[in-house]
């Protein structure tokens, strides 16, 4: 299936991390060197890794760069193995289905210097009704990003409580409705079973909300889907993964690149590139002009964190 997403500030991302390479392609000119490696821990739609493989082409110093790509989405590595055919035969590209907190075997003895992942869920994952990520569409109340994995989110509410289901919505979607939706989703539940489709879910949250709230700049489920999502794909934990763990594979001097979509995200990923080993290149995050809001809306929430390794401690 051909990918709809469009990657987001693909040359901010594009210009800091090869710095990285071409500072140790000058340092190595005329030696026999290991080959340098890139990774995109979120493959998606591959609009990243495509460019990255387009730059590293085009310059004759970054000739030897590969990338290594990794998802948990069984659908986007089968469509980019199909994509990128060419790359992967001629061993410029690696393509590994893998969550965060499974990638860490992957690159050790890797000769890392950049490392990059654009968070959450990509635009074909969003628009395909049967994973149940959207309101927009009916579909399966599912929301996983690979369904071989932990509970729908239809199963997570069948087993939650009242109370928790309340912290879940208030902290990680920041609702202030979040008792009364909570309890009208048990409530609901008591009579009915879990709700069973994302149509469900919506009419329930909204019949929640008081009337004259309900028409607001974003569409009043908007929230509680988001913080279903987090939860049933634990998506914190998997950041805490990524940032405790697997940007520790760079080599001093590589540098990661990071875009995060909500607080939550943003506040880890400042605080991961504060910590020791780390030096953060970017006191304020990069975000999207204009010109890039206006072709592709899903860049406006999109936060740029940059960071270059420091040291080798924690490896
Ligand atoms: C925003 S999309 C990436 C889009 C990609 N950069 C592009 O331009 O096409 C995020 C991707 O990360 C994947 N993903 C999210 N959390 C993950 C995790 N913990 N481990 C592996 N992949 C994950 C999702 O399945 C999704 O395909």
């Amino acid at each position: 299936m051909a990918t709809v997403h469009v990657p987001i500030l693909v040359r901010p991302i594009l210009e800091t991390l090869l710095e990285a390479f071409r500072e140790h392609s000058a340092q190595s000119t005329g030696c026999l060197t290991e080959p340098v490696w890139l990774v995109d821990c979120t493959l998606g739609g591959g609009g990243h890794t495509a460019a990255f493989l387009d730059a590293f082409e085009k310059d004759p110093l970054l000739r030897e760069t590969k990338v290594v790509a990794f998802d948990q989405d069984k659908t986007a590595i089968e469509s980019a193995r199909m994509r990128f055919a060419t790359e992967i035969t001629a061993g410029r590209l690696e393509i590994i289905q893998s969550r965060f907190s499974d990638a860490e075997p992957f690159l050790r003895n890797r000769l890392v210097l950049g490392l990059m992942a654009d968070l959450g869920f990509s635009s074909d994952q969003l628009e395909d009704p049967s994973r149940g990520l959207s309101f927009l569409a009916d579909g399966p109340l599912d929301m996983r990003l690979d369904p071989s994995q932990g509970t729908s989110c239809r199963d997570y509410l069948a087993d939650i409580s009242e109370t928790e289901l309340e912290r879940v919505l208030r902290e990680y979607g920041e609702e202030r409705f979040s008792r009364r939706i909570a309890a009208r989703v048990i409530e609901y539940r008591n009579r009915e079973g879990a709700p069973a489709t994302t149509q469900v879910l919506r009419t329930l949250v909204v019949q929640a909300i008081p009337p004259a709230m309900r028409h607001g700049r974003i569409h009043a489920a908007t929230r509680t889907f988001q913080a279903l999502r987090i939860a049933v794909n634990r998506e914190l934990e998997e950041l805490d993964c990524l940032l405790d763990h697997v940007i520790l594979s760079l080599r001093p001097r590589g540098r990661v690149a990071i875009l995060s979509f909500h607080s939550l995200e943003d506040r880890r990923v400042k605080h991961a590139f504060r910590s020791e080993g780390f030096r953060s290149l970017t006191k304020k995050p990069i975000i999207a002009d204009n010109e890039e809001i206006a072709r592709n809306p899903r860049a406006r929430s999109a936060k740029l964190r940059v960071a270059e390794r420091i040291s080798a401690k924690g490896a």
